[in-house]
This record gives C-alpha cells, structure tokens and sequence, in this order.
C-alpha cells in the first residue's frame, strides 16, 4: 500500500493530537531512531514509521530489526524543554501508553518492556539529541514466529491473541494514548501516572539483577519510587536506581 494512504490511515484514527499531526512514513529505513536525528528540523511531535528497519537500535547496544512488516516501528520527535533527568522518564510513560493501546493483559517490566505474560511484545528506546528527545517504539504486533534465541523470551500480539491485528490503527491508539499520559507527565511529572504504572509493573515483589556498570547485584524489587526509579534492596540496603544507569534482570528468567 502506498505510504500516502498509509498515512492517512493512522491519520483518520488519531484525536487531534500533536503527536502524528506530521508523519513521515517509510517503507524501509536503517533505523526510526536515526532518521529522526537527522531531521531535528521537523516540528515538534513528528512521528517517524517505517514498514522495515535494516539497522534498528535496541538498548544497550542491542539490536531491533524488523525484516518483514509484521510490527510498528515508529520514533516520536518531542521538542519540549524536558529537563536532562526527567528524560529517561519519557520511556516510562510511553511504555504505560503502549499498555493502554494495546490491552492484550499486557505488564510492564521496569522501566520499559512491555510484557505479555512472561514475553516482551514491545520495546522502547529514549534518546536525547541536540537538546529534543526521539522517543522509539518497536511493538511486535502480526509476528508469527521468532528466531530460536529470542523464542522463550519475545511474543507479539498475534502470538497471544491468534488474531492478527491492523497496525495501522495500532499505531494510532498508540498515539493517541502516548499523548494522554505524555500531557499528564508533562503537566505533573512522574507523580502524576505513578499510580497507573504502579498497577501495570510487574517488577515489584521480585528477586532481581540489577547491571550496573557491569556489575550484576542481586536484589529484591520494592517499588517504583515517585520519581520512577525502582527501589530494591540489596546486601548494602535499600536504595533506589534510575532507569538511565542500570538494566535489570528477572533472577530466573527474562521476567
Ligand atoms: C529495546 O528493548 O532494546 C528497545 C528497542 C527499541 C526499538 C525501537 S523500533 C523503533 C525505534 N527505532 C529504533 O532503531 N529503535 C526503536
């Protein structure tokens, strides 16, 4: 299907928002990610979506591909003046709207896997560039199989509902609800989706590995702080940690 039609499809069933008041669509790309940093001259709020990512990035160093049209890849220019710290929150609050979009029992493993069960559907990475924050969303949503090494720890919607879904309108409730809690974060920072997130994380009330610097400290997951950082306990005590500094582990698995 031609992108100007595709487009237009997100379009007819986003609310007014600001995010996808200007899509680029692509039908192949290195990565969303990077094509929004080469255009931080387009407006604030532009959503960049590409059928197939050659070259998409993952945390960490980590990869995130998409060979076939099966997912949403789709990157969010956001060039509000966000405070440095509060950015890595950005991802938190995508990961809670992603959660509204796509219903599917779907948790969130802090700071910003959304989980089906004990499978990651969706992926979100926050970066910063020259000041403005490209917020990248990969979901899994008509995926019917995946490689051996990620099959006991990734899902799609397809995978769990045995529906396939249309992306395109996935998309744009995705959209839709990122503008939601992104207004209510801009508003009141974290505070004011903690509860929601709170009831969605699944991460508290588990033995964790926190990877700091690469170091793995073994820890019991409390809480998601009221600034969004995950309070743990660990052999030194309680402390909390930011989602810009440590990954975190399942003790026995992915979850
Ligand atoms: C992760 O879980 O490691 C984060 C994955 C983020 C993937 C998305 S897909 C759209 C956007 N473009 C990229 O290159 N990465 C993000």
């Amino acid at each position: 299907m031609m992108s100007f039609f595709r487009k237009n499809r997100i379009k007819k069933s986003l609310s007014d928002t600001v995010f996808g008041k200007n899509i680029v669509y692509m039908h192949v790309c290195d990565s969303t990610n990077k094509v929004a940093k080469r255009s931080l001259d387009m407006p604030h709020g532009t959503v960049f979506i590409a059928d197939i990512q050659t070259n998409g990035k993952g945390r960490l160093g980590r990869t995130w591909d998409a060979e076939k049209k099966t997912g949403i890849c789709m990157s969010i220019l956001i060039k509000d003046d966000i405070p440095v710290c509060n950015a890595p929150l950005i991802t938190l609050a995508a990961g809670l709207a992603v959660c509204r979009a796509i219903g599917c029992n779907s948790m969130i493993k802090w700071p910003n896997d959304v989980v089906i069960g004990s499978k990651k559907v969706c992926g979100i990475l926050t970066e910063r560039s020259d000041g403005n924050i490209i917020c990248g969303i990969g979901i899994n949503v008509n995926t019917k199989s995946f490689a051996p090494e990620l099959a006991d720890k990734a899902t799609s919607m397809y995978m769990e509902t045995g529906e396939k879904h249309d992306i395109d309108y996935i998309a744009a409730l995705v959209l839709n609800e990122f503008e939601a809690v992104y207004s209510a974060f801009y508003e009141g920072g974290f505070e004011a989706i903690r509860e929601e997130y709170r009831s969605l994380c699944i991460t508290p009330g588990n033995d964790v590995v926190i990877i700091k610097n690469g170091e793995h400290i073994p820890a019991y997951a409390m809480d998601i702080s009221p600034e969004g950082e995950l309070v743990v306990r660990t052999d030194e005590g309680i402390t909390a940690v930011s989602s810009g500094e440590v990954s975190v582990r399942g003790m026995y698995g992915y979850v």
